[in-house]
């Protein structure tokens, strides 16, 4: 591999890496959660071995693949909405061919083709080791498809190309599918049933990513506290595994510890941790290890017990709480985020109460709110109906998105004056002579940036604030730097 420096569309800094006697250009863009960016990378990475290079110039493009999401309407509609583009420019570049990949493929499979011309091949999130043989079909003039759900893929034995990257941060897959039927979430279908990846295979990945420069690590699953190596297979096969199997077995927990000790100086994240899954050793593990840092995206969804059981989420708010004191009591600087719902089928003024509640009892860093859409399939869809009218929705998810903004302000006030180890990521967008980093508790710090370069350890004393970012001053180098 090559390393290519070349500058995305807001002007910054890209390392691509390129393979030397490739010919052909893959445009493959990503949209949704950050596993669909983590697989797009697998993607370019299987596919530079077939003679593709990436490009970041649609208009040059050979193959153009996008990466699609499906979890709520809107999301399905942006991509809907970037086909068209696609088509315009395939006006101009008749050759090019475009591929889907990730949940909206694997949701529509084959009237993909029929509902978008632009379209084809398409490709389901635990078929991409067929790409090569699907985009030769593509290149004889037929369609190609496979959507197929597997027990075992993890990807484990590719390494993935990073795309996009600041050389710094970089995620790594530990988990794929999902096996929680939340009852408004379509992962399950298109994500397939959970499985975990090779701890070694991890392991080797992250050693490699810290010989290259990089010092953060966000390890990725749909749920990554369920994760369960036992020698491979599914997780729910796990009670069919043999005595030597379940002795030797590595939970999430153990695997964290691992990651940390791997590499001490190197900073490890996760996401996302589900509630009814994470346990106390996670925390006790975070406690332990100064490198993994102080940051739980802990989705609740509502705050209502009644709304919670409907969506099949298997713990009460009570049970929440005590996760959140004990959060706070072995790790007092962590910072909580959280995904709500408002409207979810039956939901009441007092449930929507209930989750205000909540949030005031937690007052999250942070949080990613959106109002209920139905999905195709799920248990909501089949056996709820949508009746919380879309205003009411909207006015509540509002309600919702005002008191996040209050706690988030509340929040990073509590930074003033600390000082706070900052890893420097890149420049920052308002101002090119500061730096942008984010601390441990995964807020963005900006400040100026003096002697410093990106991937650094600075130690920044925190000296203003607005309800997302942290402003302040480097005091010198972290001890880990
Ligand atoms: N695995 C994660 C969630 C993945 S989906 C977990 O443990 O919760 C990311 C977020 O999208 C969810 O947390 C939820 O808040 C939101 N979401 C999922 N399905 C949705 C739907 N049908 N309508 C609105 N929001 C939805
Ligand atoms: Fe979806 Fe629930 Fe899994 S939100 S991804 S089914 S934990």
């Amino acid at each position: 591999m090559e390393k290519i420096i070349d500058e995305n569309k807001q002007g910054e800094k890209l390392i691509l890496d390129q393979k030397e006697g490739n010919q052909r250009k893959l445009f493959i863009e990503s949209y949704g959660c950050q596993m669909n960016f983590s697989d797009s990378e697998i993607v370019a990475s299987i596919l530079s071995e077939n003679g593709f290079n990436t490009t970041q110039n649609l208009e040059d493009a050979d193959l153009v693949l996008v990466n699609t999401c499906s979890i709520r309407d809107k999301a399905e509609q942006t991509v809907r909405k970037r086909l068209e583009k696609y088509n315009a420019v395939k006006k101009i570049n008749p050759n090019m061919k475009v591929g889907v990949l990730g949940c909206m493929a694997e949701r529509l499979k084959s009237k993909f083709l029929e509902e978008e011309k632009i379209v084809d091949l398409v490709v389901g999130p635990d078929a991409y080791k067929d790409l090569p043989n699907l985009v030769a079909e593509v290149d004889e003039g037929r369609n190609a498809v496979n959507v197929i759900l597997s027990k075992e893929e993890t990807y484990g034995d590719i390494a993935p190309v990073r795309l996009n990257s600041n050389g710094v941060t970089a995620f790594v897959s530990i988990t794929r599918g999902c096996d929680n039927m939340c009852t408004f979430c379509v992962v399950p279908f298109t994500r397939g049933r959970e499985r975990s990846r090779d701890p070694q295979s991890i392991i080797e990945e992250i050693n490699d990513l810290w010989s290259k420069g990089f010092k953060e690590v966000t390890l990725l699953g749909q749920n990554v506290d369920s994760y369960l190596w036992y020698g491979g297979g599914l997780k729910k096969d796990f009670s069919k595994a043999s005595d030597l199997q379940k002795a030797t077995a590595i939970n999430f927990s153990q695997l964290l510890e691992m990651c940390a000790k791997a590499q001490p100086k190197m900073r490890f994240r996760f996401s996302t941790s589900n509630p009814q899954d994470m346990t106390l050793d996670v925390i006790e593990t975070m406690a332990k290890h100064n490198n993994i840092c102080n940051y739980i995206h802990l989705p609740v969804q509502s705050g209502s017990n009644r709304i919670l059981q409907e969506m099949n989420r298997q713990h009460t708010r009570e049970e929440y709480f005590e996760m959140i004191d004990n959060i706070k009591r072995l790790i007092p600087d962590c910072a909580i985020s959280q995904d709500m719902i408002s409207g979810f089928p039956t939901e009441t003024e007092q449930d929507h109460q209930d989750t205000l509640s909540l949030m005031e009892y937690v007052k999250y860093d942070f949080g990613f709110m959106f109002a209920y859409s139905e999905r195709p399939g799920t248990m909501a869809e089949r056996k709820m109906e949508d009746d919380v009218p879309e205003d009411t929705k909207k006015r509540r998810l509002q309600e919702i998105i005002n008191l996040q903004q209050q706690h988030s302000l509340y929040r990073t006030e509590q930074h003033l004056g600390k000082v706070e180890e900052v890893l420097i990521e890149k420049s920052s967008k308002k101002s090119d002579a500061h730096w942008s980093g984010r601390n441990s508790q995964n807020t963005v710090v900006v400040f100026p940036k003096e002697h410093y370069k990106v991937g650094d350890f600075v130690n920044v004393k925190i000296t203003d604030c607005t309800t997302a970012t942290l402003i302040g001053e480097a005091v010198g180098y972290s001890e880990n730097n």
